[in-house]
C-alpha cells in the first residue's frame, strides 16, 4: 500500500498517523494511505513556514525571480498534465475530461500570479510638498491555506500562486479524502530548484486537528479558507481568539439559475443542466436552483429533464463519461439525505433520485436529480446540497424573479437568460452575489476576481485583487528637511 508523506520544511517525511484511507470513488478501491498530521507535525510546519518568511529566504528575493518560480511550476504542471488529470479523476471522481481542464487551469494561475509578481507596485501619495509619502506593498507574512475535495488541485493552485508571487510562505491543507495531486504538487515544487525549502509546506489531516491548529496559530499571519459556511465562521472565530489573523473565505452557495422566456431555447436548456450537473453538482457556484419564468416552465421543464437524461454517468476515466461518482459514499448519503428531505416537504420528484445499480452500484455514483414545483422556503431550496440535485421553482414577472433569488443566506453567484440586454443589466444590478453571469453558467477565469457576499465569504480571489490577499500596506512618510518641527 501506497503511504503519503507530509511535506515540511522542504522534506517528505512519514507521518506519526498514516491512518487516513483514500479511495477510488468509482470502485471503492483503496488507492493509498495519507497521513493524519498530529497537532505537533502541524505546528513543526508552521515553524518552517515561519522560519522560511522571517528569513528572508522568499520575500526578499527579486519579484522576478519568484514570477519565473511560478512560472517553471505551471510548465511543470503541463509537462506532467495527463498524469495529474488521471490521479485527479481517480481520486476525486470527476471525469477525466473535466480533470485536465483543472490541470489547465491550475497551470494558467501559477502563469498568472508569475506574471503579476513584477506588476506588484506601490503608491506615492498626494501630502505636501514637504514631504513625500510612499505605500510599500508586503507579504503578510505566514499563510494558512485549507482547501476543499471538490477541484483538489486547482484550489492549491488559486491559493498557492498569488501567496507565493507576494513572497508569502505557506501551509497547505488538503481535505482528508483528496490529497494525491496535492502531494504531486509538493513533488513538483519540490524539484524547482529556486523555491527554498520551507517556502510551501504541505500537510494532510483532519480539518479539526490541522485545519483548526492554522486558524488558532499565533504564528499564522493570514488564513484563506474554502468550503463550508459552518467551517468558515470556526476558523474566523478562531482567527479572532488568536491573533486576529487576517482570513478570507469561499464559502457555501445556493445560486440561482434564472430562465426568461425570451432565452435561447436550446442554449438555455443545455445551460441549466450544465449549470447544476458539472462536476457531479460538487461546486461552489453550482446553478442549484433553476428559476424559471411561469409562461415556459412545463415546456422548459420538460426540456431539462430530457437533456439530463442524456448525461453519460460512468466510469470517469472513460473521454466519454460526463458525470463520475461523488466523492465519497459518505458525501452521497448526505446529498441522499436532502432528496428524501425533499420529498417529505412535497416537491415533485421528476428526475432521479437514487442510486444508480448494474455497473456502477459499487461506486459512489448518485442520478442527476431533479424536483419540481419547488418552494423557495424549503430546505432543499434553501441549503447548500453540494451534488446533482437541483430545485425548480417556477416566477411571475422580473420583480418575483429577483426576489426568489436574492432569498437564501448565500451569495456566491447567479445567472439570467434572456435576450433583453434592458432586464438583463437590470437583473446584474439586483442579484446579491459576487459573480453573475449572463446567458452562461460557470466559465471561471483566473483573470477575474471570484468570492461571494452575504454568508457565501468574505474577500475575492483571482484576478489582480487576489494578490492583495497576500498584501499589507506600508505608510511611509518622509521628512524632506532637517528643520524641527517647532512646535515647543
Ligand atoms: P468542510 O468545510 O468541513 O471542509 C473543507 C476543508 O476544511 C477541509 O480541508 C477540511 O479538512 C477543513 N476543515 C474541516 N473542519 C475544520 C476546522 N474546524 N478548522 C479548520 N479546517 C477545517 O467541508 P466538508 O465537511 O468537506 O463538506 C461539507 C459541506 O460543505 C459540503 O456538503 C458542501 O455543502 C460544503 N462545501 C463547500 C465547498 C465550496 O467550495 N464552497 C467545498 C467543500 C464543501
Ligand atoms: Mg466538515
Amino acid at each position: 500500500m501506497n503511504t503519503l508523506p507530509l511535506y515540511i520544511g522542504g522534506c517528505f517525511q512519514n507521518g506519526a498517523d498514516p491512518s487516513q484511507d483514500v479511495i477510488n470513488p468509482a470502485t471503492g478501491a483503496s488507492l493509498a494511505r495519507a497521513a493524519r498530521a498530529t497537532t505537533a507535525e502541524t505546528e513543526a510546519a508552521i515553524r518552517a513556514a515561519r522560519q522560511a518568511f522571517d528569513s528572508g529566504v522568499w520575500s526578499g528575493a527579486t519579484a522576478m525571480k519568484r514570477g519565473q518560480v511560478l512560472l517553471e511550476v505551471a510548465h511543470r504542471l503541463r509537462a506532467q498534465a495527463a498524469e495529474l488529470a488521471r490521479l485527479e479523476t481517480e481520486n476525486m471522481g470527476k471525469p477525466v475530461l473535466e480533470a485536465e481542464a483543472d490541470v489547465a487551469d491550475a497551470a494558467a494561475c501559477f502563469e498568472y500570479y508569475g506574471g503579476l509578481a513584477t506588476k506588484v507596485t506601490g503608491e506615492v501619495n498626494p501630502v505636501p510638498s514637504d514631504a513625500l509619502s510612499l505605500t510599500l506593498k508586503e507579504p503578510v507574512g505566514v499563510c494558512g491555506q485549507i482547501i476543499p475535495w471538490n477541484y483538489p488541485l486547482l484550489m492549491a493552485a488559486w491559493k498557492l500562486a498569488p501567496a507565493l508571487a507576494a513572497g508569502c510562505t505557506t501551509v497547505l491543507k488538503p481535505a482528508e479524502a483528496t490529497p494525491m495531486t496535492a502531494l504531486e504538487l509538493a513533488r513538483i515544487l519540490d524539484g524547482v530548484p529556486d523555491l527554498p525549502k520551507g517556502v510551501v509546506n504541505i500537510v494532510t489531516g483532519d480539518g479539526p486537528t490541522v485545519g483548526a491548529k492554522l486558524a488558532a496559530s499565533d504564528l499564522v499571519d493570514k488564513v484563506a479558507f474554502t468550503g463550508s459556511t459552518r467551517t468558515g465562521r470556526s476558523i474566523l472565530r478562531a482567527a479572532a481568539d488568536s491573533n486576529l489573523k487576517r482570513v478570507t473565505l469561499e464559502l457555501g452557495g445556493k445560486s440561482p439559475n434564472i430562465f426568461f422566456a425570451d432565452a435561447h431555447w436550446e442554449a438555455a436548456v443545455e445551460g441549466a443542466v450544465f449549470g447544476v450537473f458539472v462536476n457531479q453538482g460538487e461546486v461552489c457556484s453550482a446553478g442549484s436552483r433553476i428559476l424559471v419564468e411561469k409562461s415556459i416552465h412545463q415546456r422548459f421543464l420538460e426540456a431539462v429533464v430530457e437533456k439530463a437524461r442524456t448525461i453519460r454517468l460512468g466510469d470517469p476515466l472513460d473521454p466519454a463519461t460526463r458525470m463520475g461518482p461523488l466523492v465519497t459514499a459518505a458525501h452521497r448519503e448526505r446529498v441522499l439525505s436532502y432528496i428524501e428531505e425533499g420529498r417529505r416537504e412535497g416537491a415533485r420528484l421528476v428526475l432521479g433520485g437514487g442510486k444508480p445499480n448494474g455497473a456502477l452500484a459499487r461506486g459512489a455514483y448518485l442520478e442527476p436529480t431533479i424536483f419540481d414545483r419547488v418552494d423557495p422556503g424549503m430546505k432543499i431550496a434553501q441549503e447548500e446540497i453540494f451534488g446533482p440535485v437541483v430545485a425548480v421553482i417556477p416566477f411571475e414577472g422580473e420583480p418575483e424573479a429577483v426576489e426568489i433569488a436574492n432569498a437564501t443566506p448565500y451569495g456566491l453567484a447567479g445567472a439570467v437568460w434572456t435576450r433583453d440586454i434592458y432586464r438583463a443589466f437590470r437583473v446584474v444590478k439586483k442579484l446579491r452575489a459576487g459573480v453573475v453571469w449572463v446567458n452562461h453558467m460557470q466559465p471561471t477565469y483566473v483573470e477575474a476576481p471570484w468570492g461571494g457576499v452575504k454568508m457565501s465569504g468574505a474577500g475575492r480571489e483571482l484576478g489582480l485583487h487576489g494578490i492583495d490577499n497576500y498584501l499589507e500596506l506600508k505608510q511611509v512618510y518622509v521628512h524632506l528637511s532637517e528643520d524641527p518641527i517647532g512646535w515647543y
